[in-house]
């Protein structure tokens, strides 16, 4: 059963590898090479295919900017099932942007630090892995420090987004007061994802207009990220993205330690992180709610809903002992009824939660990923083991989907896989959760 599942998630994989060498998410719905996707993916072929795992990450890499940044979507083709595409974003507004890699001017969660790790820690030849990480560890130290230069005005240790789609959870109702603090026209465009996915499982036409008005006031100050952090009326500083940054952080640490020198990285690297955390405990952890929260910085004041996002700084080693441990309670008594599957992605006893529309209620397999290191790193095995299991269980049922219904009854008479099907990242880190 197991070995026919693996046989499947590489199947999957496979098929969505790229001549250019680089995996698109899912066919149709994102036909090019999104950053935090290929982070995941390349975990998934260092199981059995290093050669893509490296291509992936390098791939992803030579589209970095001469800042640094590294945007969330490359768009590496043409395409015409996917809008906004990039004559949409126009990345050559910026005169940092890297003119060969047409891109959008926005970037995803901070994954490749520990992407590099991860590749290192399952490649069983050593010295090979370890020259592939050599030799493209600056570029993602270089974007660290993007981060921390550009992305954290007040020098809190803690950066800012300042588009949903940065956030890698796009339409969670985490968002819905800020989209009610804006008053954008109705654009006319031409949406593809509703042409393959039913729109019951897809984000609004309104809220659309939102995320567009945000890139059109980006766009009209070229992309500078000063303009942004003056204008954006979406800016937050979020939990889960935060998190990969500080476990990348650490991942880099532990990498150029191996590798020798770099003692200066080193420090620097220690020094965001010491600050960073502080930071990150003091202002995102909401002590009544018993976990961490967003805070919305353009209209100051902290957002609080819990989310999957908010269990997240487990991965990171974030939390005390105790704050780890109140962290579970409250995970556990909002999100771990028995007739639920673990995780889903937003609080399913608030009103906001809806079982099928994308980040506001179903399970993704990446959160559960790093939910089930976090949790492990902490010591609450039996839990850890849960969002294993379930993830499993999740992808049997259903197949390679991009999200799933939380709810266990639904499954008994359709199928509560929804999105895009066979989805790379669902595959990836199936074949990561299983060898683990
Ligand atoms: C989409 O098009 O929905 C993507 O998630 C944006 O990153």
């Amino acid at each position: 059963m197991k070995k026919d599942l693996i046989n499947k998630a590489k199947i999957v994989l496979d098929g969505n590898f790229q001549e250019k060498g680089y995996s698109i998410p899912c066919k149709g719905l994102y036909p090019f090479q999104w950053k935090w996707d290929s982070g995941f993916i390349a975990i998934g072929f260092a199981h059995y295919d290093m050669d893509k795992a490296k291509q992936e990450v390098e791939t992803l890499l030579k589209a970095q900017w001469q800042n640094g940044f590294i945007p969330h979507i490359v768009f590496h083709v043409e395409s015409d099932t996917y809008f906004p595409g990039p004559d949409y974003h126009r990345s050559d507004l910026s005169p940092l942007s890297n003119k060969e890699y047409p891109s959008t001017g926005m970037t995803q969660p901070p994954v490749i630090g520990f992407t590099l790790e991860k590749i290192y820690n399952i490649a069983s030849d050593k010295d090979d892995a370890l020259k592939f990480v050599k030799k493209n560890i600056d570029k993602v130290y270089f974007n660290h420090q993007y981060f921390y230069e550009n992305r954290d005005p007040q020098n809190e240790g803690l950066v800012f987004i300042y588009h949903n789609w940065e956030s890698g959870t796009d339409n969670s109702p985490l968002w819905d007061d800020i989209w009610k603090t804006m008053n954008p026209p109705e654009y006319v465009f031409k949406r593809r994802d509703t042409d393959l996915v039913d729109p019951e499982q897809r984000p609004s036409k309104r809220e659309y207009d939102h995320y567009l008005h945000i890139i059109e006031i980006a766009k009209e100050h070229n992309y500078s990220d000063e303009k942004i952090a003056e204008l954006s009326p979406f800016l937050v500083q979020d939990p889960l993205f935060n998190t990969m940054l500080i476990k990348s952080n650490s991942s880099l640490i532990a990498l150029y330690k191996l590798i020798g020198g770099n003692e200066d990285k080193i420090k620097q690297l220690e020094k965001w992180q010491e600050k960073s955390i502080k930071s990150f405990n003091s202002k995102l952890y909401d002590t009544e709610l018993g976990a961490y929260i967003h805070y919305d910085l353009r209209n100051e004041k902290p957002i609080r809903f819990v989310s999957s996002s908010s269990f997240s700084p487990l991965y990171a080693g974030i939390p005390s002992k105790e704050q780890a441990k109140t962290l579970v309670n409250t995970m556990m008594s909002k999100f771990g009824d028995e007739n639920m599957y673990l995780c889903a992605s937003f609080d399913p006893t608030h009103e906001r939660f809806n079982p099928k529309k994308y980040w506001r209620g179903p399970v993704w397999i990446n959160l559960n990923w790093i939910l089930y290191y976090g949790l492990k790193e902490y010591g609450f095995n039996e839990i850890a083991k849960r969002v294993k299991n379930d993830s499993i269980e999740l992808i049997e049922k259903a197949g390679f989907y991009e999200y799933f219904d939380a709810r266990k009854q639904i499954y008994k008479t359709e199928n509560g896989g929804y999105g895009g099907n066979n989805f790379s990242w669902s595959a990836a880190l199936l074949l990561d959760l299983i060898n683990n």
